[in-house]
């Protein structure tokens, strides 16, 4: 099918813009397969950004979080009652954490962004529990990403994941979902609440990062005085996880996935 290029409200990307988006996708990939095999009791959030920035460097790529708005680092990391954009320092890690990475790297301009939450050690099953249903929900919402959907099919999609589970999860909304290209975050927003059928028309050309952020109890959050860290109001633990999908001529493609994940 043709691009409508320029018809679109978009940023809609070539077949070799998605290229080097998937190449971006995959030094994400190997970036964070990296810092999870890291993770563990003793280690410091400090130690993984150090993991990821080699590995973005080595691969060519450039951290886009870096210098973002000011932002110290290479990766997110939110431990706990984090739910994301938490700043790697000195914290050290222990036994039964849930730690949130998040990731980006840009090649040849083109971006890619992804993030997981990841146990340290046992963890309490209902934090098992929370992690595995906002991954659920994430390719709930990645499956909703096909050609002449519409936007809103996919917040319903995380939405309906998320409600049908075994117990009353917070899904946080003022963070969201977005387009993403030529820089990280564009046009549209992605919520992970939505109306099946409302919304602009997913095309051909489009790239989204899909991002449910889901909590053990209320959704509200306050962000921490270094005004990045976003914390849950009341204490619970938060999970985030995050592909980037995009809409190509052979059909969706997870650009942040490695190849044998899925
Ligand atoms: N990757 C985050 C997102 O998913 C943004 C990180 S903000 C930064 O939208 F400043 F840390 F880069
Ligand atoms: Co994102």
């Amino acid at each position: 099918m043709a691009l409508r290029r320029g018809k679109s409200k978009f940023e809609l990307k070539s077949a070799a813009q998605f290229g080097h988006m998937r190449e971006a996708g995959l030094v994400v990939a190997e970036a964070l397969a990296q810092v999870r095999r890291a993770v563990a009791p003793g280690v410091t959030t400090l130690e993984l950004d150090a993991i990821a920035e080699s590995c973005i460097r080595g691969a060519g790529a450039t951290p886009s979080f870096l210098g973002y708005h000011g932002y110290p680092a290479s990766i997110c990391v939110s431990v706990n009652d984090e739910v994301v954009h938490g700043i790697p320092g000195s914290r050290i890690l222990t036994e039964g954490d849930l730690v949130s990475i998040d990731c980006g790297a840009i090649v040849n301009g083109w971006h890619g962004d992804a993030a997981i939450s990841v146990p340290v050690g046992q963890l309490d099953p209902a934090i098992e529990r929370l992690s595995e249903v906002t991954r659920n929900a994430l390719w709930a919402g990645l499956r909703a990403v096909v050609d002449g959907a519409r936007l809103g099919d996919v917040g319903a999609a995380v939405e309906a994941s998320i409600r049908s589970a075994d117990y009353p999860y917070g899904i946080v909304v003022d963070y969201v979902g977005h387009g993403i290209g030529s820089s990280m975050h564009m046009a549209p927003n992605v919520p992970n609440i939505g109306k099946a059928g409302s919304g602009p028309k997913l095309e051909t050309g489009m790239a989204l990062a899909i991002e449910p952020m889901v909590t053990l109890g209320s959704a509200d959050v306050d962000v921490l005085g270094d005004d990045w860290t976003v914390v849950t109001a009341d204490g619970l633990t938060a999970a985030h996880w995050e592909h980037t999908i995009a809409l190509t001529e052979e059909g969706p493609i997870v650009t942040t996935a490695a190849e044998d994940e899925r």
